[in-house]
């Protein structure tokens, strides 16, 4: 069976304007051009696109956006589809992150949505999959992130068109992560419910204390990073943790 190649992806959110991020961009590509053994993605948000592009050149680290509408163009004030991410140079999108299922109100339904979407622009889809804390403390934690799964992935899902991110809500950007033995568990659950080699990055305050630590785990292909990958040496040394 292929192994499946670590991926460590990095969502800006909104941060960044053109000069930082272009900054940041020429870093991680220079970075890039050293031996490191993972795949490397920058979601920059949408006005930095090209210029992130640019900066990342020929270094091999792929591009992503952070969110795409359902419909390819038309009349939808402040959208940006999945064929315009493809136009700027992406091969990546993120979907269904939990700050948009929580602030935004996605539901699965709009992440199937858009997953398909970004199919169709010939995008692979990272469709962010986690429980809030009171679900956890419920005892509901793989039920939900088994019932969002069963909503967000449309049937033609495969190892070369999705990556999936369990990303628990009350770990993201508060410095909190589950137990290794919980992401272990909740990965090696998730495995089950999704074609075979998809990969399956765990996010939620990854930072270089454990990385290490969270990328060794069995069914853990990598890391989706946030606060973490704004800052060139943390990111790095992730990136390294991840080879
Ligand atoms: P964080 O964000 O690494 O800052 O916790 C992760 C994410 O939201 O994807």
């Amino acid at each position: 069976m292929a192994e499946r190649k670590r991926l460590v992806a990095c969502n800006w959110k909104m941060n960044g304007l053109r000069a930082d991020g272009v900054a940041l961009g020429r870093d991680i590509a220079a970075r890039a051009r050293e031996p490191h053994r993972c795949e490397l993605l920058v979601c920059p948000p949408a006005t930095l696109l090209v210029l992130v592009g640019e900066a990342l050149g020929d270094s091999g680290v792929a591009l992503g956006g952070q969110d795409c509408h359902t419909e390819p163009k038309g009349a939808c004030t402040g959208g940006v589809s999945a064929e315009m991410l493809k136009d700027a140079g992406c091969s990546h999108v993120i979907v269904g992150h939990s700050e948009r299922r929580h602030a935004c109100g996605e539901t699965d339904a709009d992440v199937r949505a858009k997953t398909l979407a970004a199919w169709r622009a010939g995008l692979v889809a990272i469709v962010c999959v986690g429980e809030t804390r009171v679900e956890r403390e419920a005892g509901l934690a793989k039920s939900v992130v088994e019932a969002q799964l069963t909503g967000s992935l449309p049937d033609a899902a495969n190892p070369e068109n999705l990556v999936i991110a369990y990303e628990p809500v009350w770990a993201i950007g508060t410095g909190l992560t589950p137990t290794m033995a919980d992401i272990a568990d909740m990965h090696a659950a998730i495995r089950t419910r999704i074609p075979s080699e998809t990969r399956i990055l765990y996010g939620g305050s990854v930072n270089p204390k454990n990385a290490a630590e969270i990328l060794a785990l069995e069914e853990v292909d990598g890391a989706l990073v946030g606060g973490a990958s704004l800052k060139p040496e943390d990111l790095w040394a992730i990136t390294q943790a991840a080879g």
